[in-house]
């Protein structure tokens, strides 16, 4: 060890076990192939061919290793199955300082029989059932990250689906690593002043509708067209996106869809001109909050939002934004608005949180204080990193108890499994946006999305897309 610290780590990775290539093939003729395989875990004695890791070495990150471990040659290895995420700069691995101590993290796909590698990392999007890594090692915890809408895979919506994984990162407040507040930078960005009321009471004059709609994903779970086709039979919405769109607006760049979901200050000054805005999520699931949330009351709007059935517990106070499934009817809604509009001092009142001392939720500012990562903070890691480190302290833990019990199985018992929960991916059966499915014509687009999508994977799961049973049981 004398070649100093990253010496050390190539050292110890060179040595490293990679059993796939020897005992199971490559990972492609494995997944070509059809049953399930059943296999022994490395026990690394056998054979080892030249390391995985090793081999493209490893950068090392500012922190003090910890020399035990290293020494001890078993610093755990977190491997990113996904193939087109991995949180660092160059190449194939990293050595990664947390809390607890050292991990290497890496993205080679060589390392997955290693008895080494403690977890395999997935990103919920790219997760396919059928092509995930089997047979299952009992030593490895399978992690999913999945802070996206649950609509860009099912799949983890269900039980079986998202009990496949032991660590979760998702939405949910319920997960392991819990990404709730993904969308909302800090208080500072609630607290924004807002324009002057008489400003958009001019754009009023002007033409404009108190009600704004910006939405170009039109068919999704959340049905929300639906809804916000009949609101606009009640209450005037300027339409600007592909949906159900009335407007345009002003200049190409706003146009492109893909300045729409961003903070570009040309497009804020422009939506700020509303008084009010939808804000339908794209899926219904508890603790699942966007930018169609936040934005709105950065600017000083009210959101009319539908979207995660529990968002009251993240609110700043009580009395911020229009909840559409409080209303018995979008002609009740619209009556509201239409109120609030010609109200201000009624409207000031959902505003109240931009004043000194107005966020009121404890809740909401014990979250923001306690959350590990930042949203466009350079000076906290982001919450891939953050993840990575979460998982990698876990593992060290785990490995701990595993040593104490072997030690002294009298005194350390044997670790419970962990494993995910249904509450880690909280989104209910769709529902129409509006009205019953019975009225719904069989060939209307967001029906076949429905059923398509969650319907008919309830009743198809486990078997995979090729309609073959695999067996998600870790070896033992
Ligand atoms: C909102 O909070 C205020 C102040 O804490 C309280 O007096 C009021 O009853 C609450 N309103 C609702 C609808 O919960
Ligand atoms: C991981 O989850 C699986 C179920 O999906 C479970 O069988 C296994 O025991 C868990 N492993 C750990 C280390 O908790
Ligand atoms: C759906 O079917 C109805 C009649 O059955 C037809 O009038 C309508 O054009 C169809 N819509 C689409 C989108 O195909």
């Amino acid at each position: 060890m004398a070649a100093g610290p990253t010496g050390a780590v190539l050292a110890l990775l060179g040595v490293l076990s990679v059993c796939a290539a020897s005992a199971y093939g490559s990972v492609a003729e494995r997944e070509a192939g059809g049953e399930a395989e059943w296999a022994k875990p490395c026990d690394g004695a056998v054979f080892r061919p030249p390391s995985a890791l090793g081999a493209v070495g490893v950068t090392r990150s500012s922190g003090t290793p910890r020399p035990g471990r290293e020494e001890a040659g078993d610093l755990p290895v977190l491997l990113w199955w996904s193939p087109g995420l991995f949180p660092h700069f160059s190449g194939d691995s990293e050595r990664i300082e947390c809390a607890r101590g050292a991990c290497v993290t890496s993205r080679n796909r060589r390392a997955l029989r290693d008895s080494r590698t403690r977890a395999l990392l997935f990103y919920g999007t790219d997760f396919r059932a059928s092509a995930a890594p089997l047979p299952r090692l009992a030593h490895q915890s399978w992690a999913l990250l999945h802070e996206e809408s649950p609509l860009n895979n099912f799949l983890l919506s269900h039980g079986p689906g998202i009990r496949l994984f032991n660590l979760t990162s998702t939405f949910s407040r319920h997960s392991d690593y819990p990404l709730s507040l993904q969308w909302l930078p800090g208080t500072a960005y609630l607290r924004r002043p807002m324009p002057p009321l008489r400003e958009r009471a001019e754009w009023r004059r002007r033409g404009y509708a108190p009600v704004l709609y910006l939405q170009s994903h039109c068919d999704v779970p959340a049905d929300r067209d639906r809804y916000v086709r009949e609101l606009m039979r009640h209450i005037p919405v300027d339409s600007y996106g592909k949906c159900l769109q009335n407007r345009e607006l002003p200049t190409a760049r706003l146009q492109d869809t893909a300045t729409a979901t961003t903070e570009d200050p040309e497009l804020l000054a422009f939506l700020s001109r509303y008084k009010f805005h939808l804000a339908l999520e794209n899926a219904i699931c508890n603790d699942y909050m966007t930018e169609k949330l936040w934005r709105p009351m950065h600017l000083g709007a009210v959101p009319v939002y539908r979207g995660s059935p529990s968002v009251r517990d993240w609110m700043p106070n009580n009395h911020s934004i229009i909840l559409i499934d409080d209303f018995e009817s979008p002609q009740k809604l619209a009556e509201f608005i239409d109120f609030l509009d010609k109200n201000d001092e009624e409207y000031m009142k959902y505003l109240a949180y931009k004043q000194p001392g107005g966020i009121t939720n404890q809740f909401l500012l014990d979250s923001l204080k306690h959350r590990e990562w930042g949203v466009n903070d350079p000076l906290l890691p982001n919450y891939l990193n953050g993840f990575e480190c979460f998982v990698c302290d876990h593992e060290l833990a785990r490995l701990d108890a595993e040593k104490a019990h072997a030690d002294s199985p009298g005194d350390s018992p044997v670790l419970e499994p962990h494993i995910a929960q249904p509450s880690h991916m909280d989104c209910p059966m769709p529902t129409p946006g509006f009205g019953n499915v019975e009225e719904i014509p069989e060939n209307d687009s967001s029906l076949v999305q429905v059923r398509d999508h969650c319907i008919c994977l309830r009743c198809l799961w486990p078997h995979s897309e090729k309609g073959r049973t695999h067996n998600y049981a870790a070896v033992p």
